[in-house]
């Protein structure tokens, strides 16, 4: 479980982030958060892994209040999770083997020998094995993003994988692509099942994968509810930000 209480923040004391915000969520939930660019998504993700600290307020995962850990205490806590992180995060300089190898030699113990075995299952899992040999720059944006996830599960057994705009920037049909990744490493029923969060401003992603919207604005969460509530809100900024929900289901 994690669980914001009036969580408040401002970068260096500048412009408020995140004003008094308090909501609870279950390892198992299929979360999508979303707002303008801003408004505080990637924040929301960076103080769940203890990356950056609430300036008051409590964060608690899994019951243990880790706003004020060392970093060292926060290891724990963050290895219930794996991140996807907005910018993909690969080593340019090294292949896709590699940058997957490098995070198992990272976060797990196994040789060199099971890691080779691991490497190519993971790739393997996420369609990319025959891009083992290339270089980064080599790759299509969604196989980047695709041994982005790879990395991220590399040497972890997450609760929680965190998306953040998992797949902002690609075509219709590679993002849908990478949609149906997100939803077969979450795949099983609750509680057993790993759960997400992906941050996004595309509300048609976030509709194909998500059970739970939460809409981030002016430092609150101004919506949190699922795809019925999402569909009949009144909120006429979260109409337009959802416009696409409502154009579409016009078309049907
Ligand atoms: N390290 C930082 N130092 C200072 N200000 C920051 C820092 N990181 C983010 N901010 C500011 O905090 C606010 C929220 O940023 P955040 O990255 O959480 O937004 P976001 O909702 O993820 O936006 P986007 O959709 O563009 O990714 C922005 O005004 C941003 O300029
Ligand atoms: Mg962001």
């Amino acid at each position: 479980m994690i669980e914001f209480q009036n969580v408040t923040l401002a970068y260096n004391h500048n412009k408020m982030v995140l004003d008094n915000v308090s909501f609870k969520a279950r390892f198992h939930e299929k979360i999508a958060i979303l707002g303008g660019s801003g408004e505080g998504k990637t924040t929301i993700l960076r103080l769940i892994l203890g990356l950056v600290r609430p300036d008051s307020g409590q964060i608690f995962i899994d019951g243990q209040d880790i706003t004020m850990l060392s970093e060292s205490e926060l290891r724990d806590a963050r290895m219930k999770f794996s991140i996807v992180f907005q910018e993909g995060a690969l080593f340019d300089s090294m292949n896709v083997h590699e940058n997957v190898a490098f995070c198992f030699r990272e976060y797990s113990n196994f040789s060199e020998e099971e890691i080779e075995v691991k490497v190519r299952e993971l790739l393997n899992r996420l369609g990319i094995e025959e891009a083992i040999d290339l270089m980064p720059e080599e790759l299509s944006g969604g196989m980047q993003r695709r041994v982005a996830i790879a990395r991220s599960l590399a040497g972890c057994t997450p609760k929680m994988v965190l998306y953040d705009e998992a797949t902002t920037g690609l075509d219709p049909l590679t993002a849908d692509n990478i949609c149906s990744v997100i939803k077969e490493l979450s795949a099983g029923e609750p509680p057993d099942r790993t759960g997400f969060i992906i941050v996004t401003h595309k509300v048609s992603d976030a509709v194909k994968v998500a059970e739970r919207f939460m809409y981030v604005r002016n430092g609150k969460i101004a919506f949190d509810g699922d795809i019925s509530a999402l569909r009949n809100t009144e909120d006429p900024e979260l109409r337009i930000f959802t416009y696409e929900l409502h154009a579409a289901e016009k078309c049907l």
